[in-house]
């Protein structure tokens, strides 16, 4: 099993020594190494059995310091980053050759990305070199949102996870670039859509995967636990009930086997904190068969139904 601490200077250690070290941040916890290592890079892939051609996103402290791992930062991405970061955004910027291939899988652009969490900052701030770090779970499994979570799936291969507590957001990071002048949004997450068109106007979504080899780890299937899932908005069937379980975003419809809700009062951050520590949870129950409420396509409620189509799109 994995140590698990508030220690930075350990935390450290192990990174210095290319070891991978579990971090909090306010979106979910990431499995972190030594961006600059190909030693340990390579070992992330092989921790997450993540595909190579899935790039990893790399951690600082300050805009400053990332200056020499990307060749510029558009206008319209810096004002992104001058108002949002540190928080819940990723913005991809053409990289330098310092960062290795293996990072962005063999991709222009890294994603960078500053993480809003105070230990992972006084972390991150005595390194000088920056964290990849993608989320702390085996590939296709949904993110974690505790140390615990990390713990359960990946204990026996790492050893340290920096204990934060439970995550603010729960929801991983907006991913965001720019092409031939046009703001795109190729991940739906923690930083609501809304928020990023204020500072640069109207943008373009480019989330949907398996075509779009720019973000090709947003495979359909992301998301998955072991149960037959179903998404609903507002009708659902009888005659099942009783054999099945709902995860419900408002009101918890009558005479369901087994029955959750994501949050009290509908609302959007509550239900995106609590998002895959309950659908992590469903695993354990008595039922084949879960029916899920998508929440309302607004603000974060687009990224929570963008996870909840991933968890459901194998079945
Ligand atoms: O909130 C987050 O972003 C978390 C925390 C730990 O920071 N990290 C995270 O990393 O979600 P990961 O690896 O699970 O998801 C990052 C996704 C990749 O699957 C990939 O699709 C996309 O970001 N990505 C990374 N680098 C990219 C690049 N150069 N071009 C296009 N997409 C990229
Ligand atoms: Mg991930």
């Amino acid at each position: 099993m994995a140590e698990l601490g508030q220690d930075i200077i350990k935390a450290k250690q192990f990174l210095e020594d290319s070891k991978l070290v579990a971090i909090p941040t306010e979106t979910v916890y990431g499995l972190a190494a030594n961006a600059l290592d190909i030693k340990a890079v390579s070992s992330i892939f092989e921790t997450k059995n993540r595909p190579k051609f899935d790039p990893l996103i790399i951690h600082t402290d300050q805009l400053d310091k990332a200056k020499i791992w990307v060749k510029d930062i558009p206008p319209r991405l810096m004002d992104l980053m001058k108002e949002y970061a540190p928080g819940p955004i990723t913005v991809l910027l053409p990289k330098s050759s310092l960062i290795p291939d293996l990072v962005s899988a063999g991709l222009e652009r890294v994603a960078l990305r500053i993480p809003n969490h105070p230990l992972t900052l006084k972390l991150l701030e005595s390194l000088d070199f920056p964290l990849a770090a993608p989320s702390a779970n085996p590939f296709g499994y949904v993110s974690p949102t505790t140390a615990q979570h990390v713990q359960d799936q990946l204990g026996e291969k790492i050893p340290y996870i920096l204990d934060g507590g439970a995550c603010k957001i729960g929801l991983e990071s907006t991913i965001v670039g720019i092409e031939n002048e046009e703001i795109i949004i190729y991940r739906k997450g923690g930083l609501e859509v809304e928020k990023i068109e204020q500072i640069v106007g109207p943008v373009k979504m480019k989330t949907s995967s398996s075509s779009n080899p720019a973000a090709p780890g947003m495979l359909i299937s992301h998301y998955a636990p072991n149960k037959k899932l179903k998404l609903y908005r507002s009708e659902l069937p009888e005659n099942v009930r009783k054999k099945a379980g709902v995860l419900a975003f408002s009101e918890i419809p009558d005479g369901f086997m087994q029955s959750d809700r994501l949050c009290k009062n509908e609302d959007l951050q509550e239900a995106a904190q609590n998002l895959f520590g309950k659908l992590r949870s469903l695993e354990l129950w008595p039922v084949d068969e879960v029916f899920i409420e998508m929440a309302p396509e607004i603000g974060l409620g687009r990224a929570i139904n963008d996870r909840l189509k991933r968890a459901t799109a194998h079945h």
